[in-house]
């Protein structure tokens, strides 16, 4: 399939089924923004389940919720309000706006817009912080300015002293957290891939200064096994070493986790090591010690941190792509989602509206919904019922038939193999929860 079309399609079957829908749709969209349906919000929470539990199901990291609004001095020692820029090109005639680097050699030279085509219309490249500024309180002036947050790092490294006492951790120890982050971004797009708005999943670990580089592999390895764990197809994955020119201003070392989008390989999560450079530049200006107080060898030092650093929308992207699949034998759609990111586990299905079977059907539905989310649907043939939660990613299929009134006996079928397997339904609830926790490969 062409990669443009994969792209088209995914669009179109998250705004079909739930999934993703245009943020402000009644008032024409706001660009770059989305909503996320009733399926789109239980797979992006599966999601981040996932990494919650991958990260805090150990005894060296814990959690924490930092607020969004933090003091803008956070922003001035963390770098961002200086380096936090991308040089962009305004276009004097049509008043379109790119980032310099994205504009052809040419056309730079030429100073011609790629929009309008004007030659001689393009101002030199200007740093524009990416940034967004709100203000705090009633008066609109430099007093009250601050920022939302572009990364969700910098909760953590302002906290971490508090989170270790009370938390009593030793180094080496990290902190999770999942939360929105805002970009000013000049070329959002690709859907949900690129926005001004986003959630990410970053995770500070804080080592000893020389244990930095040792560490930093340990976590890239323990990173890339996360996306074979979500069901992602490993040749899709690659990792990709920042260049000197290509590094953030905070890091020593960075390495990017990729996938291959349909719009070329891009990266999905960074593995970063910031060395102490943020705590250094709390220390210095807040004017509060940030010292580790190491109380075995009695030394005092700043911590270095590896940080892993994903993005939440962009990984719910990656697996809708990695999973969409048309299944040219049986004419139909299937999102071949992990079971564990299903949004909906199981679709009870009573085979025909008569003779006691919707009862038991729903009897089913019952006992089950407390356990995950299931679907009764009892809505044209069974055919049509199954192939509409194959596109949602539903992986199990309940049958209520007549036999079912004899031995109390349904099917069981699975979405990929299409396999059917008949089951007492008081086995039913074992059955699939044991299915939801085994290993599993696309
Ligand atoms: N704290 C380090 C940091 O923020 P980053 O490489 O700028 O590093 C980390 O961002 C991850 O956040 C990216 O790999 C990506 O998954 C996600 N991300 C960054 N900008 C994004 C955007 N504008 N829209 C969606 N996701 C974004």
């Amino acid at each position: 399939m062409p990669n443009n079309k994969l792209m088209e399609k995914i669009v179109s079957l998250a705004k079909r089924r739930g999934f993703v829908f245009a943020s402000s749709e009644i008032y024409g969209g706001l660009n770059s923004c989305w909503d996320y349906g009733p399926l789109g919000v239980e797979l992006k929470k599966n999601i981040q389940d996932f990494w919650w539990n991958e990260m805090t199901l150990r005894n060296d990291i814990v959690g924490l919720d930092s607020s969004i609004l933090m003091h803008p001095r956070i922003w001035e020692a963390s770098g961002h309000v200086d380096s936090f820029t991308d040089p962009m090109v305004d276009c004097r005639q049509c008043k379109a706006r790119f980032k310099a680097d994205d504009l052809p050699q040419d056309k730079m030279e030429k100073r011609q817009c790629p929009n309008c085509g004007t030659k001689d219309a393009l101002t030199d490249a200007r740093n524009f912080n990416l940034m967004f500024k709100t203000f705090m309180g009633p008066l609109e002036d430099d007093t009250s300015t601050t920022y939302l947050r572009p990364e969700t790092a910098q909760g953590i490294y302002v906290n971490y002293l508090n989170v270790a006492t009370v938390s009593r951790l030793k180094i080496p120890f990290g902190i999770a957290q999942v939360g929105k982050a805002f970009r000013n971004e000049i070329t959002p797009g690709n859907f949900i891939f690129r926005t001004r708005e986003f959630s990410q999943m970053e995770m500070q670990y804080f080592v000893k200064p020389g244990d930095d580089e040792k560490v930093f592999e340990e976590w890239k390895e323990r990173r890339m096994d996360f996306y074979l764990k979500l069901g992602i197809r490993e040749e899709k994955l690659r990792f990709k070493e920042h260049g000197p020119d290509e590094l953030a201003h905070y890091a020593k070392t960075a390495w990017d986790i990729q996938y291959e989008f349909p719009f070329g390989w891009q990266e999905l999560e960074g593995v970063h090591n910031r060395t102490d450079f943020d705590l250094k530049r709390h220390q210095e200006h807040s004017g509060k010690s940030l010292l580790y107080f190491d109380d075995v060898s009695k030394e005092k030092f700043l911590p270095y941190i590896i940080e892993t650093s994903a993005g939440l929308n962009r990984t719910m992207l990656t697996v809708m792509l990695d999973a969409y699949w048309e299944d040219e034998e049986h004419k139909r759609i299937v999102l071949k989602l992990h079971p564990k990111l299903a949004p909906i586990k199981a679709v009870i299905c009573p085979l025909v509206k008569k003779d006691g079977l919707p009862e038991i059907a729903r009897q089913i539905e019952n006992d089950l919904r407390p356990h995950f989310p299931v679907i009764y649907d009892q809505q044209s043939s069974i055919g049509k019922r199954y192939y509409r939660q194959d596109e949602a990613g539903t992986p199990y299929g309940i049958t209520v038939d007549h036999q079912s009134l004899e031995d109390n006996t349904v099917t069981l079928r699975e979405r990929d193999t299409l396999e059917q397997v008949r089951l007492p339904i008081p086995t039913l609830l074992d059955e699939i929860n044991s299915r939801l926790k085994a290993d599993w490969k696309p």
